[in-house]
């Protein structure tokens, strides 16, 4: 091993003892290869890069990404849709060096998250969720959404669909959703995308307030509404009584002293005659009423 690098050494010279750095590439939502060589730290000296699908020519880097006005990677065209199920082909070079490399992009693809994030507020009560994204039958989409910033809830939507339905909100709540994308299994499966932008609907003002305006809520509960209240209670107690009064002033009828019970009654003529001159008068104490009869 270290006759092997020390002839390495001898044969490179010292600007190529180390070893080239490693290449990595992503396709980039189908439209493009984004190779970078920048895993392990700036590399020490500018490569150029040249890559091919299978049975294409050799295509010389479009666009390099630089740091530090170092090349650390490559964006090429992608061109054929079907190219990530062909080897992809690499080529580092610096000097009269090359360094070769393939890879397989098939699952290395990064879709864009999707666009266009809309929300409509459906005649059916339910809140649609709608989007675009590229190659519809080949995506199936993830949707999160949550409620007054409480936690985040995932759910799948099939592939083909963009559109997502959330049943009967409240407005008095915030919603939030995004969505992210991916290929497929019939497509050739691929990871994630980012998230998308949120789109918002609804408002949580009954809900969340902060401590001033709850403070503020208890002071007008206190010194306003306690108060009218108070006020509201008593003067439906006097309309109360006063309806009572009323109510109980029509009620009785003459015969409500039964004739037949007047001889038993053991009282003066004058006192029965004062008992009904004064029945209007005493008619207020229902109660007493009430209780003779039984
Ligand atoms: C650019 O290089 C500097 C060091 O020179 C490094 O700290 C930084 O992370 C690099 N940025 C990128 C995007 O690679
Ligand atoms: C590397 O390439 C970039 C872009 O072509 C150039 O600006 C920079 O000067 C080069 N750096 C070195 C060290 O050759
Ligand atoms: C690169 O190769 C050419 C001949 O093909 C040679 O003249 C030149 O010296 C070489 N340069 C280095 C840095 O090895
Ligand atoms: C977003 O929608 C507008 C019209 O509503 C349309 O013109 C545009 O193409 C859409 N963008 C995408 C990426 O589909
Ligand atoms: C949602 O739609 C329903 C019926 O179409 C309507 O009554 C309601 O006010 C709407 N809510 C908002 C926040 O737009
Ligand atoms: C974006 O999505 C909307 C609603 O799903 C659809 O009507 C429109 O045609 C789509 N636009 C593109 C460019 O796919």
């Amino acid at each position: 091993m270290l006759h092997k690098l020390l002839l390495l050494l001898v044969l490179v010279g010292p600007g190529f003892a180390e070893e080239p750095p490693d290449v990595d590439c992503v396709v980039l939502h189908l439209e493009s290869v984004k190779c970078t060589w920048n895993k392990h730290g700036n590399p020490k000296v500018n490569y150029t890069f040249r890559s091919w699908f299978h049975d294409e020519a050799v295509r010389e880097c479009e666009k390099y990404i630089t740091n530090n006005s170092l090349k650390i990677g490559c964006i090429q065209p992608y061109g054929d849709i079907t190219n990530r199920f062909l080897t992809f082909y690499m080529q580092l070079v610096h000097g009269n060096h090359t360094f070769p490399k393939s890879d397989y992009l098939k699952s290395k693809v990064k879709l864009n998250p999707p666009t266009n994030l809309t929300v409509q507020n459906g005649s059916d009560w339910n809140l649609w969720f709608y989007w675009n994204q590229t190659l519809p039958s080949c995506v199936e989409n993830e949707v999160r959404y949550r409620i007054n910033y409480k936690e985040w809830v995932p759910d799948r939507v099939n592939r083909g669909k963009q559109n997502y339905c959330i049943n009967l909100p409240s407005s008095r709540s915030q919603y939030e959703l995004q969505v992210r994308s991916k290929l497929h299994e019939v497509c050739g499966a691929s990871g994630w995308s980012d998230w998308s932008d949120s789109v918002m609907w609804g408002s949580n003002n009954g809900t969340e307030s902060d401590q001033g305006d709850g403070s503020m809520f208890v002071w007008i509960i206190v010194f306003v509404l306690a108060p009218v209240i108070l006020i509201l209670m008593v003067v439906l107690l006097l309309r109360y009584e006063r309806f009572r009064i009323i109510f109980i002033h029509v009620v009785p009828k003459p015969s409500l002293i039964p004739q037949d019970i007047e001889p038993w009654l053991q009282i003066s003529k004058g006192l029965k005659e004062g008992f009904k001159a004064n029945y209007h008068e005493q008619a207020c104490p229902v109660r007493e009423y009430r209780q003779v009869p039984q």
